[in-house]
């Protein structure tokens, strides 16, 4: 019997670490290969994932020896969580570790399409000095939705209060007297009046059934002309043909999306608008970010093989047998 299966890019100290006391396997390549991977997962104890491995019930259904998933991250919708459950086989993740980093981007890329940096930056490489071309406009003063208000939405939302913005905050999860809401004095509301009011909308769901293409050309014909969309959650909440639609119709000024669909995505329209700004899901990949986490899960993945218990167990009340 093996210790660890790493079947993505996960790295560091921790993992070194976690190498010297078990045997581990680093194949981060693996996740591209479903039916090799159910093959090898056979003689594990533990997985160790990111968001690309797609941990669903067919594959937990070929590892006997399994005991642990553990998920590099926060995003639980590549992982059947309920047939872990029901197989016994513990889940943990890395929940706030990455949220600053998540948090700032969203940040960046709301002042990157205000003041289209990346457009300016690129049009000045390109040998001219285009200051008219730009005209951006302030955060102050202007009005951001928070679609989400977890850990990372409340961080988005406490970092733009010191650019001088008001928050709107959407969260079917959360009531009006919520101590954290209060604290950034946020306005808790419908989230089709959090899109008709908002100046920049920010997107801190997780993918769910229920949030599935909740962000649709319902919602994007209800934000104003002169609004930004920003995604750093996950691709699967936003209609992206809708989105696109809006877009060319100039129903949004702008949106910038760090998440998509389908990872990689095929190249399309919205990689050709000059409105929209693009990143291959980097929000959490800052060294900070990534130390913190990697230390969680392997610390988490170390502390089930020796059999005690963990720090961020997802489905800890949940599991009805743990295997041994
Ligand atoms: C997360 O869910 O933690 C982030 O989106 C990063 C990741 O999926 O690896």
């Amino acid at each position: 019997m093996r210790d660890v299966l790493i079947t993505e890019s996960i790295h560091g100290a921790a993992v070194d670490a976690l190498r010297a006391r078990f045997d581990v396997a680093f194949l981060p390549e693996l996740w591209k290969n479903a039916a090799e991977l159910a093959e090898r997962i056979k003689e594990f104890r533990a997985i160790l994932v990111r968001n690309q491995t797609l941990v669903t019930s067919e594959l937990l259904a070929a590892a006997p020896a399994l005991i642990v998933v553990g998920r590099a991250g926060v995003g639980l919708d590549n992982v059947d969580v309920a047939f872990a459950s029901k197989s016994g086989i513990l889940v943990t993740y890395t929940p706030d570790q990455n949220a600053i980093s998540v948090a700032e981007l969203a940040i960046g890329l709301m002042l990157s399409l205000a003041r289209s940096i990346p457009a300016a930056d690129q049009d000045t490489r390109d040998g001219r000095w285009s200051r008219q071309k730009f005209p951006g406009v302030e955060m102050y003063g202007k009005i951001l939705g928070i679609v989400g208000a977890g850990k990372i939405g409340y961080l988005t939302a406490k970092r733009a209060q010191a650019f001088g913005m008001k928050i709107l905050a959407y969260d079917p999860f959360l009531g009006p007297d919520n101590v954290y809401l209060s604290e950034l004095r946020a306005e808790l509301v419908a989230l089709d009046e959090l899109l008709t009011r908002a100046d920049v909308v920010s997107c801190h769901l997780p993918a769910t059934p229920q949030t599935a293409g909740l962000l649709n050309a319902e919602g994007f014909r209800k934000m104003k002309p002169t609004a930004y969309f920003v995604n750093t959650a996950r691709g699967e909440v936003v209609c992206e043909a809708d989105l696109l639609e809006a877009l060319k119709r100039k129903g949004i000024a702008g949106a910038a999306l760090d998440v998509r669909g389908a990872e990689p995505p095929a190249r399309g329209e919205l990689e050709l608008l000059p409105n929209v700004i693009l990143t291959p899901h980097i929000a959490a990949f800052t060294r900070e970010a990534q130390g913190r986490v990697t230390k969680a899960v392997c610390e988490d993945i170390a502390r089930v093989l020796e059999g005690r218990p963990a720090q961020y167990a997802v489905n800890g009340g949940l599991v009805t047998a743990v295997r041994r």
